[in-house]
């Protein structure tokens, strides 16, 4: 058979005879299908599209967490030794034995930024952008743990051009552009809903999509991400988002944490907030039936997301930041599993179409499509022992999701001179406060100069900075 005639009934047998015709008239379509594993396809529409899959079901019970710092742990936390842990995360650091992963694949919608995220000018004095932030931490660990750190970032088709271009616009940011990979994650097709169709883009395209950060698993399988990894010895992974300027792309204390046998068997640990309140709009880490993961706040009742325990305490409190240590063995195995580990989820969108049969692109006013996407975390269930780490929101959260309001530009900007100007404070620095207690001053200290309050003693500072200001060291 030739390839077109491979094409044609693979097309057929998985109900999508309307393509036949088209890719007979466009080479670019063909390619994009032929891109498609359309042997899967007819289960995804029976299962996800025609089907809406019953939400997760099974009893939820609290999670046990632990906390480094004795001035937060409160119940249901159990207090381990700081010292011990960062002891042990900063030999994995000197031993090379630890890689950052930055998933950057996303689409961006609720930003609307005109290009990746990670490009996006994030700190509030000089304006850099997320991936510098990134880039400027591992520089600083380098230079603090004398470890060459390799970064491995998953793009999209959508921006993995645009994304190498920024770096080598910027001269990797300083670092050695041989300890950095880039990869391109998967792209899932977008079903018409109401027939369970493929949906076309324009006539040449069709309409495709990054098929979730849980395609980070298979993406690094891939792209021999993983292989590079274990070949160079590192064998945890430290994965964050891009759009959070604070993350700490390598915390020393979680590093060693997710390598102590006692708290985790190394294959998934994660850390988490303490939400704010009930109805906070974020996913926790809890049990169900027995097994740990995160339950996605549309998945619980009114009544659990208000539950709390004898000490008056919210019992579903351990909001997931999405920051997680790996081990490449699990992400192997997950790799591997296929749909085992990690179902889909169906995320109801308007799709922008081609109609064949008018030749036009379609703007739909409503919902149209159904688009398939995994989740990073709905591996956790699957980890023996996973351990997770309380950490505190204003030193690791400023997260940039949207254009204004809650987690935008602005709000993490605040969150940001919040941050820095405590360090300031702590070093003697008067800085300026509005009634609220936020810092009346755009502040930033850049990771090359402090990781922590107590890295900017010894540096040279000013006595004070005025109400309206902007300081950056
Ligand atoms: P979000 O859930 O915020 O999605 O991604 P998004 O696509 O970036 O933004 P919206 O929803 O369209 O506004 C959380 C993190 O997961 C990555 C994103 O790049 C971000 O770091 N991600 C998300 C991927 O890498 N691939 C995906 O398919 C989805």
């Amino acid at each position: 058979m030739s390839d077109l005639e491979t094409l044609r009934s693979q097309l057929q047998q998985a109900g999508q005879s309307h393509l036949v015709e088209a890719i007979e008239r466009s080479e670019t379509l063909r390619a994009a299908v032929a891109s498609v594993d359309w042997a899967a396809v007819p289960d995804l529409i029976a299962r996800y599209v025609r089907a809406r899959p019953a939400p997760p079901s099974g009893d939820l019970s609290p999670v046990e967490c632990v906390c480094a710092d004795p001035t937060m742990a409160s119940g249901g936390v159990s207090l381990v030794d700081e010292g011990a842990l960062r002891g042990r995360g900063e030999a994995m650091l000197r031993e090379g034995r630890v890689a950052v992963f930055t998933v950057a694949g996303g689409q961006g919608t609720r930003l609307g930024w005109n290009g990746p995220k990670g490009t996006f000018p994030a700190s509030p004095v000089t304006g850099k952008p997320l991936f510098r932030l990134f880039a400027e931490q591992i520089l600083a660990a380098e230079a603090r743990w004398g470890k060459r750190v390799r970064w491995y970032i998953m793009t999209s088709a959508a921006n993995d051009a645009q994304t190498r271009g920024f770096f080598l616009d910027n001269r990797c940011f300083g670092l050695d552009r041989r300890q950095i990979m880039m990869f391109p994650q998967g792209m899932m097709p977008a079903f018409d809903a109401a027939s369970g169709r493929v949906l076309q883009d324009s006539e040449s395209t069709l309409a495709m999509s990054p098929d979730g950060h849980g395609g980070s698993y298979a993406a690094l399988r891939k792209s021999g991400a993983l292989d590079q990894m274990e070949g160079r010895g590192a064998e945890a992974i430290s994965y964050h988002q891009v759009d959070n300027p604070l993350v700490n792309v390598l915390d020393p204390v979680f590093i060693g944490l997710h390598a102590d046998e006692t708290f985790s068997s190394g294959e998934f640990t994660s850390k988490m907030v303490r939400k704010s309140g009930p109805d906070e709009k974020v996913g926790v880490f809890a049990r169900r039936d027995g097994r740990v993961g995160v339950v996605e706040y549309s998945d619980m009742t009114p009544q659990q997301c208000g539950q709390t325990d004898e000490a008056g305490q919210l019992c579903y409190a351990a909001g997931n930041l999405a920051m997680h240590m790996l081990s490449t063995a699990f992400v192997r195995r997950v790799a591997s599993s296929g749909d085992a580990m990690l179902p889909w989820h169906r995320a109801e969108k308007k799709v922008p179409y081609w109609d064949a049969a008018t030749e036009t692109r379609v703007e739909p006013e409503a919902p149209n499509g159904i688009k398939l996407e995994r989740f990073v975390f709905d591996a956790m269930a699957h980890a023996a022992k996973p351990a997770i780490l309380e950490v505190r929101r204003e030193r690791e959260f400023a997260p940039i999701k949207n254009a204004s309001g809650v987690d935008s530009a602005a709000s993490s900007a605040q969150l940001q001179s919040d941050l820095y100007g405590g360090w300031l404070e702590q070093a003697g620095v008067t800085i300026p406060r509005r009634e609220d207690g936020h810092v009346d001053a755009a502040i930033e200290v850049s990771p090359l100069t402090a990781m922590s309050a107590d890295d900017l003693h010894g540096c040279t500072l000013p006595t004070k900075i005025a109400p309206g200001s902007s300081f950056a060291c």
